[in-house]
Formats: C-alpha cells, sequence, structure tokens
C-alpha cells in the first residue's frame, strides 16, 4: 500500500480562489497579497510572515481583553462541550444561556432584566426592530383582553379600541450610523453606499441628524446644538406620525463618522421625545458595551435610560459568535401572559458553548480590573492622540474610553474636507497600506468625513498608546505632503 504525504495548504493562493472576504475590493488581491493573520497576543497579531502589528481596532471594535485569553477562554469551551455542546432556547433554557442572562441583567443599568440572545450585533439589531414592532401589538392586544373581561363596565374603551390607530412600526436612526447588514438592521443604517445596493430597503425609516458638531456653525454653542438635535429628531416622528413610530435606535457614541459624542442634554431630551410619542428608546451598545466607555454599558455613562440594549462583540470579546438583545420590565410585560411570545428564534441564539466563553470573558473582565483599567487611562490615552492635532492634516480627535476618531482635513482653519477623489487618493491610495506596512492596524474610514478610527484591546496602556501615535505621527507627516502635492 503507498502512503501519500498530505500537501499542505497554500493559503495564499487558496484565499484568492476561495475566500470571499466581507466589504472586501477582492480584485485588489490579483496583484497584492491577501493578508492573513495567524496568531495573536495582549494588542498584538501576527501575519503569515512573521511580521508583528499592533491592533489598534480590536479585531473590529470588539477584542476587548486582547488575544492572551485563548487558553482559558477555550478550557470553558472545552467544559462546555463536554457537558452540552449545543441545546436550543426555543422553548428549553439550559444553565449556561440562565445564567449568562442573569448576569447581564446584574450589569446592565435599570431595569434591563430580560436578554433574547442572538449570534452577532444585526441580529440583536433586527431582533430589536422586531421586539417593538410586536411590542405595541401585544400591549394593545392584552388590553383588550383586559377590556374585553369587563365590557359592560369598560364599554367606552372598548369602543375607542375599534378605532385603534395603524400598528407602530416605523424606526429612526441616524445619518451615517451603522447598525449591520441584515436587511431590517441594514434599513436602520444611515449609510447611503451601504444601502443603495439592496434598494429598495424596509421602507418608513428616517435618519435624524447625528451628533457630528465639529462642521456646525462656529459660534453655534453647546446647548443650541443639542436644540437643533432634538428639533430634528421630534420633527421627525411628527412628520412620520408619532403613532405609527415604535422605535428610536442609536448608539451612545456614533461610530461611523468618527466616535460622535452626545452634547450635553441630549440623551435625556431624546429620552423624553421618545417618553412623550410613548416611542422605544433602543441604545445600539454593539461597540460601546462591555468596557469601550469605561462602563459595562455606555447607556451607563450617558444616563441613556433606554428601554432595549444590543449587545454583540465584546460580550464575548470576540471569542465566540454572540449577541443579545436585553430589553426592561415594561418591554417583556406584555409578552408574559399565558398565550403571548415574542414570534422570533435563531437556532444558535444562546448556544451553549457561545454563552459559556461570554460568561467566563466576563469573570476575565471582572478578575482582570478591565472597566476601571479604562477609566484610569482614558485621559493618558486622549493626551497622547492629542499630540496628534500638531499636524496639519489632523482636523479633529473625538471619542471618549477607548472609542476615538482623528478627523483628517484638507484645510483646518476652514475645516475644509478632502472631496471624494482626493478621499480615495488619501485613504485607499496611500493610508490603509502605509499603516499596515509601519505595523500599525486602525481604520481609515471616509463613509462620512475622513477619518481614523481607533478603538484598541482594553488592555493597551501608556506602551501602545505612544507607539499608536509614533506611527500615525510619521504616516500622517508623510500623508499631508503627498496631499500637497
Ligand atoms: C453599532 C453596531 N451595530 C451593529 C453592528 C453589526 O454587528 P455584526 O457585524 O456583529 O452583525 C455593528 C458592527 O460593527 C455595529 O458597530
Amino acid at each position: 500500500m503507498t502512503t501519500t504525504t498530505p500537501i499542505p495548504l497554500d493559503l495564499q493562493k487558496a484565499a484568492k480562489d476561495h475566500l470571499w472576504m466581507h466589504f472586501t475590493r477582492m480584485g485588489g488581491f490579483a496583484a497584492a497579497d491577501v493578508p492573513i493573520i495567524v496568531r495573536g497576543e495582549g494588542c498584538y497579531v501576527e501575519d503569515s510572515h512573521g511580521k508583528r502589528y499592533l491592533d489598534a481596532l480590536a479585531g473590529l471594535f470588539s477584542v476587548n481583553v486582547g488575544y492572551s485569553f485563548g487558553e482559558e477562554i477555550g478550557q470553558a469551551a472545552l467544559e462546555q462541550m463536554r457537558e452540552l455542546p449545543f441545546y436550543t432556547n426555543w422553548t428549553y433554557a439550559h444553565p449556561r444561556a440562565i445564567e449568562l442572562a442573569a448576569e447581564l441583567a446584574s450589569l446592565a443599568p435599570g431595569d434591563l432584566n430580560r436578554v433574547f440572545f442572538c449570534s452577532g450585533g444585526s441580529e440583536a439589531v433586527e431582533s430589536a426592530w422586531k421586539l417593538a414592532r410586536q411590542y405595541y401589538l401585544a400591549r394593545s392586544q392584552r388590553k383588550m383582553q383586559m377590556v374585553l373581561a369587563e365590557p359592560e363596565t369598560r364599554h367606552d374603551e372598548l369602543v375607542a379600541m375599534m378605532h385603534t390607530p395603524p400598528r407602530r412600526y416605523k424606526a429612526i436612526g441616524r445619518h451615517l450610523a451603522y447598525h449591520g447588514t441584515t436587511l431590517g438592521a441594514l434599513s436602520i443604517n444611515g449609510i447611503p453606499g451601504i444601502r443603495a445596493p439592496f434598494e429598495p430597503l424596509i421602507p418608513e425609516v428616517r435618519h435624524v441628524s447625528n451628533t457630528n458638531s465639529y462642521h456646525r456653525p462656529s459660534d453655534e454653542t453647546e446647548t443650541e446644538f443639542t436644540r437643533f438635535l432634538l428639533n430634528d429628531l421630534e420633527a421627525a416622528i411628527l412628520a412620520m406620525g408619532p403613532e405609527t413610530v415604535c422605535l428610536v435606535h442609536m448608539e451612545p457614541v456614533q461610530n461611523a463618522g468618527g466616535s460622535f459624542t452626545p452634547p450635553e442634554g441630549y440623551w435625556r431630551g431624546v429620552r423624553e421625545i421618545c417618553d412623550r410619542y410613548d416611542i422605544l428608546l433602543s441604545a445600539d451598545e454593539v461597540i460601546t458595551g462591555f468596557g469601550r466607555l469605561g462602563y459595562w454599558f455606555g447607556s451607563e455613562r450617558y444616563d441613556i435610560r433606554p428601554d432595549i440594549i444590543t449587545a454583540a462583540k465584546g460580550l464575548s470579546s470576540s471569542y465566540a459568535a454572540i449577541g443579545g438583545v436585553i430589553a426592561t420590565d415594561k418591554v417583556i410585560e406584555p409578552f408574559l401572559d399565558a398565550t403571548s411570545m415574542f414570534s422570533h428564534g435563531i437556532t444558535f441564539g444562546g448556544h451553549p458553548v457561545m454563552c459559556a466563553i461570554a460568561l467566563k470573558n466576563i469573570e476575565i473582565m471582572k478578575r482582570e480590573q478591565i472597566i476601571e483599567h479604562v477609566r484610569d487611562n482614558e485621559q493618558a490615552f486622549r493626551a497622547t492622540l492629542a499630540q496628534l492635532l500638531d499636524l496639519p492634516i489632523v482636523g479633529d480627535l473625538r471619542g471618549a474610553g477607548y472609542f476615538y476618531a482623528l478627523e483628517l482635513v484638507k484645510d483646518k482653519d476652514t475645516r475644509e474636507t478632502f472631496s471624494s477623489d482626493e478621499c480615495e487618493k488619501l485613504l485607499r491610495g496611500f493610508l490603509s497600506n502605509a499603516l499596515f506596512e509601519a505595523g500599525l492596524i486602525c481604520r481609515a474610514d471616509d463613509r462620512g468625513d475622513p477619518v481614523l478610527q481607533i478603538s484598541p484591546p482594553l488592555v493597551a496602556g501608556q506602551a501602545e498608546f505612544d507607539e499608536i501615535v509614533g506611527i500615525l505621527g510619521e504616516v500622517l507627516t508623510e500623508a499631508a505632503s503627498l496631499m500637497r502635492s
């Protein structure tokens, strides 16, 4: 009998022949190598040539504990695999989903006590919108049952309910905000470029102004800016018909466009408007949850008091594909009746191995005092990044916690931005490659005005801040002279 030695797979060739990468111009690899990342440690990853990179994007804003906990988290996954590799949350429960739900209820602010699990951020957003749509229906059905139980005394209410307004189903997001790619989540997205290929999307979503203050009139006060934003939100609700809107969905700090933080009074105002028109407020914490802003949830930092939180990424530090929707007691209430249920489910929602990994991640975050570390280092990180404001091409530094963006400008005095051709030359023609060559992973993004997004693992300290700024300083200096030439 002859034995054949297996030929090792040529990863580069196989990647080019078979792998379909996400949001990637595949044609760009006709003459260039696909970057293949093979291992990680702390805040660093290594490619197939053995070159190390400081991952100032934490994967995709998501490897919150960094890359060094594979052994420990892997052990938790292995133990769960041995005990119960899979069971579902359809009709049944299992210990890890119950424990994780209880843990999230204890970490989330206020009475956000109920958790519906799914496999990632898009599914979480999709689920939040579906939940909001069904919430109003379940609530009115519940009321109808109560009224029907006492038809004599509640006759007037019954008559009024015969003329119930149309269902609430519309959603409001913000311009440029990213909320995922499934059709529902994509419809809430406010990024024209990624919506366009899939139009018509789910209709009746409106996008209101985001909290980008950099290009507002220079004499506008913070109070005036807040008023402008809240007026815009209220005008949208009124134009859509308040009785038809079920959801306002926004990030505590908006990622796309470059870490837009809220002005003073903004979230208080958004909450008040949602209360006034009886609309559910959903905080998209897919990025901002689990320490990125120095709190378990950004909702706590800004006292948002949402009815719903969507979470994913940092929930497991991306060691597992898990997300969830966390809802208040008010939101679950109409679903607690004997004959009521949320008509929604996903096979892998609450997968026991994913839950075991998320539980271990949270245990590590507590033990390593990751949240405290972010709070203790936030000012130092910001101050280190602020050195880059001396460069002529860096117009603005914004963000909070470990979540920052630098806006790149053509003219710092007038805040003039680059044209789309110039952005193409600057970002795709130069920056992305130059940063990668220099050993730094961060994101050059021009879905709005051109920005560099910096969002490292939450274990990063001064040495990493200095390295980020050192590399950015050199590469951005070169970029500025390239754009002048
Ligand atoms: C705010 C926000 N919501 C939702 C999503 C979608 O998450 P996922 O890519 O896990 O589907 C993302 C992804 O980056 C996000 O940043």
